[in-house]
């Protein structure tokens, strides 16, 4: 409801200068520890795409939280999109730029080529995450349905990036 929805929002926390001075960071801990709250915003990420996905995408690592919750509320499957290393046969791997230098992540190939993905993140800040997820399943063949996001950061201008993201709340 709108109401839990306004309490979900309400749970999430602003801490200035982390992790480094000048950063407003939102810590979405607080609402991913209140029954009601958490349940209202996985409802709210999925509900847009309801019956339009056969699996969810998570990004490693806070988006593995988020993910495995739709996955589940959905009743669909989950495949993690790790950072470089750390899964054993990766079949596709995309680099992107950080504020400083660069990352990659990588996918192993359990999505048959026509699966309908759904992308799932905690917070939108640059995009640069989110368009590299696109980009690595795309790659396996998979079709990416949308991209949901708990959070958007506005003034780091990712919807730009990224184009059409549903996000449930914004900052
Ligand atoms: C954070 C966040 C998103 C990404 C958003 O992840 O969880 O995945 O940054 O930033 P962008 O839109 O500018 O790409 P981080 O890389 O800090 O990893 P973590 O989830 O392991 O903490
Ligand atoms: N909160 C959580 N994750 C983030 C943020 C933030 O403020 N900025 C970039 N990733």
């Amino acid at each position: 409801s709108a109401e839990s929805l306004a309490r979900a929002e309400s749970l999430i926390r602003t801490i200035p200068d982390y992790p480094e001075p000048g950063v407003l960071f939102r810590d979405i801990t607080p609402l991913l520890a209140d029954r009601d709250a958490l349940r209202a915003t996985i409802d709210a990420m999925i509900e847009p795409f309801e019956g339009r996905f056969d699996v969810v995408a998570g990004v490693e690592a806070r988006g593995f939280i988020l993910a495995g919750a739709a996955a589940i509320a959905a009743g669909v499957g989950l495949v993690p999109i790790r950072k470089a290393g750390k899964l054993p046969r990766p079949a596709a791997s995309v680099s992107y730029e950080l504020e400083y230098g660069t990352a990659t992540i990588e996918c192993h190939d359990d999505i048959a080529p026509g699966t309908r993905v759904l992308l799932i993140d905690d917070v939108l800040a640059t995009g640069g995450t989110l368009v590299a997820a696109h980009e690595l399943v795309a790659r396996l063949g998979a079709e990416v349905v949308g991209t949901t996001v708990l959070m958007e950061l506005e003034a780091l201008g990712g919807r730009a990036l990224v184009g059409d993201v549903h996000a449930v709340f914004t900052a």
